[in-house]
């Protein structure tokens, strides 16, 4: 037997506001054809003054725990992923683990951009099975809006604000595909690609904190290829292969990214979980709001076998295949 972290519990939420494509000003020339045509994008959620990437982060960790049965006495580790922190330090875990009134256990923040939240649970999954914690809050949350330069139409119609959590617990597995919990995750990064998509501020750099720069072109030209060879490493470490999927919850950035990557492995359009069009790009929330929204609406039960992929600034890229 070996120990497996196995999903208890799942969470999410999202700013009231909402803003559409037809909310953008002429003066940024865009329209909402482009933004349809070339993304999938018809909406996305903005924060209100005093929403932040702690409170949506709190609002998702509560959620999940309801739907786990649990409260914050049962949790013992807290990994936020986030790329939007309320602030510089301390990290933004410590303060939703204060917002939840927990004194115990532990927590920190995960920066791995849009990857964060499958950087986040393979952390978590590490924790777990080393021992270190029995229950953990994973949550990815974002407030891109405040980060985004509005006058540039080539980045600020992609991004939207949001949060999702999962619960991961210590359950117990035979180490075979048909156990519950995290089977197998591939991570990468390369530096190489840091001028494609980053934010051109930071405390030691220039000591603000920066707008989203993203050379959009470029980052498109990598991210199938990435995509593709960290689900296949994924699948090769499982012994799983693409036809015994159930359901494929990829970063959601752009449709035709998602669709060209699902094409290339071979994954049917109808196991493909699509959120990008209501949420933009969430960043390290995309991906749990895309679980959340899938569990909810009774597409993703128990047994099912699920396969989650990101890509982002870095670059950093990964993927991680789990049980339900
Ligand atoms: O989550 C992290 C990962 N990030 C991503 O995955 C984003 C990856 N990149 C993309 O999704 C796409 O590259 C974009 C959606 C950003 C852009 O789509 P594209 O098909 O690569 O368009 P493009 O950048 O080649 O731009 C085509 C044209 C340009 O005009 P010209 O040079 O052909 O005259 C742009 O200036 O579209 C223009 N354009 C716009 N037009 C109207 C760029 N942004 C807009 C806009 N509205 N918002």
């Amino acid at each position: 037997m070996m120990i497996r972290s196995i999903v208890r519990g799942v969470g999410s939420a999202v700013p009231s506001r909402i803003m559409k494509n037809s909310d953008f000003g002429s003066e940024l020339e865009t329209s909402d054809e482009w933004i349809v045509q070339r993304t999938g994008i018809r909406q996305r959620h903005i924060a209100e003054e005093g929403e932040t990437t702690a409170s949506l982060g709190e609002k998702a960790a509560r959620q999940a725990l309801d739907n786990a049965g649990l409260t914050p006495d049962d949790i013992d580790l807290i990994v936020l992923a986030t790329s939007t922190p309320n602030n510089t330090f301390p990290a933004t875990a410590v303060d939703i683990q204060n917002r939840l009134g927990m004194n115990h256990g532990y927590a920190f923040d995960i920066q791995a951009v849009c990857t964060g939240f499958v950087y986040a649970l393979n952390t978590a999954d590490l924790h777990i099975r080393g021992g270190m914690a029995k229950r953990a809050l994973v949550i990815g949350a974002e407030t891109f809006s405040r980060i985004l330069d509005w006058s540039d139409r080539t980045t600020c119609v992609l991004f939207g604000d949001g949060a999702g959590a999962l619960v991961l617990e210590a359950g117990e597995g035979a180490g075979l595909t048909s156990d519950r919990g995290i089977l197998a995750a591939s991570l990468r990064s390369d530096g190489n690609h840091k001028d494609k998509l980053f934010v051109d501020g930071g405390p030691s750099s220039t000591g603000t904190v920066g707008h989203l720069r993203m050379q959009g072109r470029e980052v498109f030209k990598h991210a199938v290829g990435m995509i593709t060879d960290v689900v296949e490493a994924t699948f090769s470490t499982a012994g799983v292969t693409a036809e015994e999927l159930d359901w494929f919850v990829p970063h959601q950035a752009n449709k035709r990214i998602i669709d060209a990557s699902a094409r290339k492995l071979g994954i049917a359009a109808e196991k493909t979980v699509i959120t990008v069009d209501r949420h933009g790009n969430t960043s390290a929330a995309s991906v749990p709001l895309a679980l959340s929204v899938a569990v909810a609406d009774g597409r993703i039960k128990r047994g099912d076998l699920v396969l989650l992929e990101a890509m982002g600034g870095g670059f950093t890229w990964g993927a991680m295949l789990l049980r339900w």
